[in-house]
């Protein structure tokens, strides 16, 4: 149990960062959002990663993939617009090069982001990665709004949500989370659907589909078109869904989606997560993370909060 102290007016109180994913136990509640974190050893030039409570690495798929054609970034108010494409090397050459280089600097539990274009694919990769002991948690990208025929069309409907999580359950026991997308009438139906399948927990929200329109060219500033939306403009509605998802489910669920601050996090654990991802603000501030758990101590004592465990779901 991580305990912190810190002074305050009233004394010197201990508070605990430690929070549970199941049966998975971390420091703290801090995860940098797959594709905003590469695979974790880029930024451990930067700083310790090891203060981080876990990470999420780059989407990967079964080939390697350039992604999409360039420009595939916008900016935006609060945010900007990435259409990347699912860029990565390919599941052999993550588990061959990319995690032995991230073990080297970073001794904790990881997250391994899972991409597909098929239920095949998503079951192959699964596979793989279930046989890399530092992968704690399956964390099930069904959610991609740049890529055709995969991503987000599996996580769009229940059935094929609920048909994605068993192929994956079928070849790992480690605990498999479904990583929902926000682009949905309805993000209840599709948690419950993946919940009744044998999900062990949910991480969300994804990326918004949003686009940009360059005034001079009277063109869309992507190549794609339009791209995934992210940054702390879409905090309310990541915060709204991971409150109703929440209220719906009994597994654990994984907030992310404009988190930028300690205050962010705590919100997000009111609302119902049991850990939180920073995505966007990544981009912005590579020293955001560390930033984010170095000042969680004050805002904990500020709101007279002795344990973060205890504040999961706080809100209801
Ligand atoms: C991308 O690579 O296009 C972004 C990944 C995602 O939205 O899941």
């Amino acid at each position: 149990m991580v305990e912190k102290s810190k002074a305050s007016k009233r004394g010197r109180i201990a508070c605990s960062m430690t929070v549970r994913l199941g049966s998975i136990t971390l420091d703290n509640p801090v995860i940098p959002a797959s594709g905003t974190f590469g695979y974790g050893y880029e930024f451990a030039e930067l700083y310790n990663i090891n203060c981080l409570g876990s990470l999420s690495f780059k989407g990967t798929t079964r080939e390697a993939r350039f992604g999409n054609e360039l420009p595939r970034i916008a900016e935006c108010t609060g945010g900007l617009i990435n259409s990347i494409g699912l860029q990565n090397p390919g599941v052999q050459r993550v588990v061959e090069e990319e995690l032995p280089r991230l073990r080297a600097c970073f001794q904790k539990p990881i997250i391994a982001n899972i991409c597909g274009f098929s239920v095949e694919e998503y079951a192959e990769n699964s596979a793989v990665f279930d046989q890399e002991e530092q992968v704690a948690i399956l964390e099930i990208n069904v959610s991609c709004p740049n890529v055709h025929h995969g991503g987000m069309t599996f996580g769009t409907d229940p059935k094929m949500a609920a048909e994605v999580t068993r192929a994956v359950k079928k070849v790992t026991t480690k605990p498999v989370y479904i990583k929902l997308s926000p682009n949905v009438t309805d993000i209840v139906e599709i948690a419950r659907a993946c919940e009744d399948a044998g999900a062990d927990g949910i991480s969300l929200i994804n990326t918004m589909l949003g686009m940009r329109i360059d005034l001079k060219s009277r063109k869309p500033v992507v190549a794609n078109k339009m791209g995934g939306f992210s940054g702390s403009a879409v905090f309310p509605v990541a915060l709204r869904m991971v409150y109703q998802v929440y209220e719906a489910v009994s597994i654990p669920v994984i907030g992310m989606g404009g988190v930028a601050s300690a205050r962010d996090v705590l919100e997000m654990m009111l609302a119902g997560a049991s850990a939180v991802q920073v995505g966007a603000a990544n981009l912005a501030d590579p020293f955001i993370c560390q930033k984010i758990i170095s000042s969680l101590p004050e805002e904990m004592e500020r709101y007279r909060i002795n344990s973060l465990e205890e504040i999961i779901g706080g809100a209801h």
